[in-house]
């Protein structure tokens, strides 16, 4: 026959993946907001690091800036779920813009442990170390809830190996909620080893989607030849679900957008396929790939679940 047999594909689904109970949340708002107040709601930065759901958002009338002095006067505004410095709220009730806060209840609890060694930034002040990302806008607001100069950010192991602060007995540390779990327990093991007094979190302020993800993506690396992580590349917990899936034993992680920007040669040589998504991402993105797989290959699917997860957030209270 001229019929060719498709060839088998083991496809491995990781599970916990995809939206965490903070992204979607912070769709909820917007979309809640353009349902109660009309389009267009203006949205400060991306709602979460997902082209996807911005563009669904926009056909829906949202609009997306990166700084409020391109909102109208009168507007209403949306804060994105990674957090805003406290500057943010400010200028918008300075500027008579009516402001939703979509920021993750998971990040704001970290601003309050901020704020909490901080203190009045008397006597009972500690200074910060953040570990996180440079430039990242979850870091950007975190760090500015307080004075500048009240945290330092800590990038990495040699930063934490390094770092000479003023008073090391009055020193506290906070995490950003999307870092990876093993570089960021080694960074907290060498400040807690510099700097014996130094209080925080028993762990990291890595929140539970972040740490669902990646131990699902550890599980299923060392069985695959490839796996994909569907998230967009400004995505730092997709980024971060990359790196464990290769460290893990993968040979090799792929963080891809969406079915579109899978270069199918990628496959040659396969035969078991790892597939997660990153905390923004959108299940349907999953779906749409492996409708697309299921075309070429005869598939095998099986979904592994290191953990059911229950947790869902209400919406700020304008809109509860
Ligand atoms: Fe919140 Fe964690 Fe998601 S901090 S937005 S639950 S990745």
């Amino acid at each position: 026959s001229f019929m060719k047999e498709s060839r088998a594909l083991k496809v491995l689904l990781a599970g916990p993946r995809g939206f965490c109970a903070g992204v979607d949340r912070a769709i909820r708002v917007v979309e809640e907001a353009l349902r109660r107040y009309g389009a267009p709601v203006y949205v400060r930065h991306e709602i979460v690091h997902n082209r996807t759901v911005v563009e669904n958002l926009e056909k829906k009338g949202a609009i997306f800036v990166e700084e409020l002095d391109e909102v109208p006067q009168d507007a209403h505004v949306v804060f994105s779920a990674h957090g805003v410095p406290k500057t943010v709220p400010l200028e918008a009730v300075r500027r008579n813009l009516l402001y939703l806060d979509a920021t993750c209840p998971l990040v704001s609890k970290v601003h309050r442990e901020a704020e909490r060694h901080f203190a009045d930034g008397g006597a009972n002040s500690r200074h910060i170390l953040m570990i996180g990302h440079a430039g990242h806008p979850e870091v950007v607001g975190t760090m500015g809830q307080l004075p500048s100069g009240a945290v330092t950010l800590i990038k990495d192991a040699d930063e934490a190996r390094t770092v000479q602060p003023e008073n090391p007995d009055r020193l506290a540390f906070i995490t950003q909620t999307t870092l990876s779990v093993d570089d960021t327990a080694e960074i907290v093991a060498i400040l807690r080893q510099r700097f014996p007094q130094i209080e925080g979190p028993k762990r990291e302020d890595i929140c539970y989607a972040t740490t669902n993800r990646q131990e699902a993506v550890k599980r299923i690396a060392p069985e695959c030849d490839l796996v994909l992580v569907i998230g967009s590349p400004n995505s730092s917990n997709s980024q971060r679900l990359r790196e464990v899936a290769e460290r893990s034993g993968a040979p090799r992680a792929l963080l891809i957008p969406k079915l579109e920007n899978l270069e199918w040669n990628a496959l040659e040589g396969v035969s078991v396929l790892g597939i997660t998504a990153g905390a923004s991402a959108p299940e349907t993105l999953v779906q749409e790939i492996i409708e697309a797989l299921s075309e070429r290959f005869s598939l095998d699917i099986e979904e592994r679940i290191v953990k059911e997860e229950h947790v869902t957030f209400s919406l700020p209270a304008p809109l509860g």
